[in-house]
């Protein structure tokens, strides 16, 4: 039988990123969802409160946005009782492999001790009376390690990560599923591919081209360009994680993914012909600038997602197609160049150099 849960009072952690912002977007336009967002964020280079200026117009009595950090064990108890949490979609962590192996311990604290915290306030707020409660955790496929050219990671697929980044999401989880197993604490998990989209900070390969196409400048391709994503429209991973939160079975996790792998290279390709088209410049022109560098320490080879539990139990599926997600999202980056030019401050520019510097061959 299929029920769906309904909250009035949902703290989503990591509202101000790329995924969170759009998910809130998506739950308060898009959704019968009635109730209200507190959006608890920190606001580290990742997050910008800007991407959700058009929600705080829209919304002012159901969005609250808290700056602070999930570590933060008082104010994480304190929003619980403030703001009567019965739901958190979890998804505030530290996200990028690259910046992972530069500097693992800011992963190790949010990921990690972050989770902790957040798992720890809901069990002693609730304290046992767990009826239409919910504690979501946003995770990512990065934990079932790498693959070989064959075969698929399903949700038994064992643990295997083999980054600082991917090894902190994997400890979350297991610290997610304790919390169910020991304490009864009502949680759902889903593992979701490499998603792309508006709002993706400009460190991830899909925005980082585009940038560099803009600017003119080398468009940097790790080792030989052969590493397999599996790459999903953002809006499709909120429909499917706001879809789990409904319906999905308590104590289980959700595959996420777009059955839609591309070997880096062979995506660069097409984002060129894409952003050359949207500009008006002929097809060839930007791929003149791909060059090969130095690659990343521990590259996983290639991700695959299996999503078919998700798709029968739950009747998800994506919505949009790889050609008309890349054209939307180069569109948006077009469109959007104050929130961009934003970003591009001394920070983001110390990081470009940094990682991208070390990669001259
Ligand atoms: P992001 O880096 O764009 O955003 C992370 C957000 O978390 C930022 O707004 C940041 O300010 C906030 N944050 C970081 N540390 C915090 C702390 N200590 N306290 C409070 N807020 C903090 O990340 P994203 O790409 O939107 O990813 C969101 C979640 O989805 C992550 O948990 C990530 O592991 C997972 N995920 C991402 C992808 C992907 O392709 N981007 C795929 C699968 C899963
Ligand atoms: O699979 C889900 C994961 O996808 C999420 O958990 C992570 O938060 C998210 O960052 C993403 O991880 P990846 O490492 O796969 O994403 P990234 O965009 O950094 O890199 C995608 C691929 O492109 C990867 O094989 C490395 C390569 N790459 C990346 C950059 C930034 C390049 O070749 N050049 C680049 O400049």
């Amino acid at each position: 039988m299929t029920f769906s849960r309904s909250f009035k009072n949902i703290l989503v952690t990591g509202g101000a990123g790329f995924i969170g912002s759009n998910f809130i977007r998506t739950i308060l336009t898009k959704t019968e969802f009635s109730g209200r967002i507190i959006n608890l964020d920190k606001l580290t280079y990742a997050g910008n409160a800007f991407s959700l200026n058009d929600v705080v117009e829209k919304f002012p009595e159901r969005y609250v946005f808290r700056q602070g950090d999930i570590c933060d064990k008082d104010l994480v108890a304190a929003l619980f009782s403030e703001y009567k949490i019965d739901a958190v979609c979890h998804l505030a962590a530290e996200s990028h492999v690259d910046r992972s192996i530069e500097g693992p311990e800011a992963f190790i604290n949010t990921n990690i001790i972050g989770t902790f915290t957040l798992l720890d306030a809901a069990r002693q707020y609730w304290d046992g009376n767990f009826d239409n409660k919910l504690f979501h955790h946003v995770s990512t496929d990065e934990v079932y390690g790498s693959l070989g050219e064959m075969g698929f990671f399903f949700e038994d697929t064992s643990y295997d990560p083999r980054s600082p980044y991917s090894a902190s999401k994997a400890s979350s989880d297991h610290l997610v599923m304790s919390y169910f197993h020991t304490y009864g604490l009502p949680v759902t998990m889903t593992n979701c591919s490499n998603n792309y989209g508006p709002y993706q900070f400009p460190e991830k390969l899909i925005p980082v081209m585009i940038e560099k196409m803009l600017e003119e400048k080398d468009l940097p391709v790790y080792g030989d360009g052969k590493n397999i994503r599996d790459w999903l429209f953002v809006e499709d991973h909120n429909t499917a994680v706001w879809a789990v939160m409904q319906d999905g079975t308590l104590g289980d996790t959700y595959n996420i993914g777009g059955e839609n792998e591309w070997e880096n290279i062979k995506l660069v390709h097409s984002l060129c012909e894409v952003v050359a088209v949207e500009i008006g410049k002929d097809k060839e022109y930007f791929k003149k600038l791909i060059s090969f560098v130095k690659d990343r320490p521990g590259h996983d080879q290639r991700y695959a997602i299996n999503c078919d539990k998700l798709k029968s139990e739950l009747r998800w599926k994506q919505s949009v197609t790889f050609d008309e997600g890349l054209v939307q999202t180069v569109k948006w980056y077009l469109e959007n160049r104050k929130w961009i030019d934003n970003i591009k401050s001394g920070e983001y520019l110390k990081w470009m150099e940094l990682n991208y510097s070390d990669r001259k061959n």
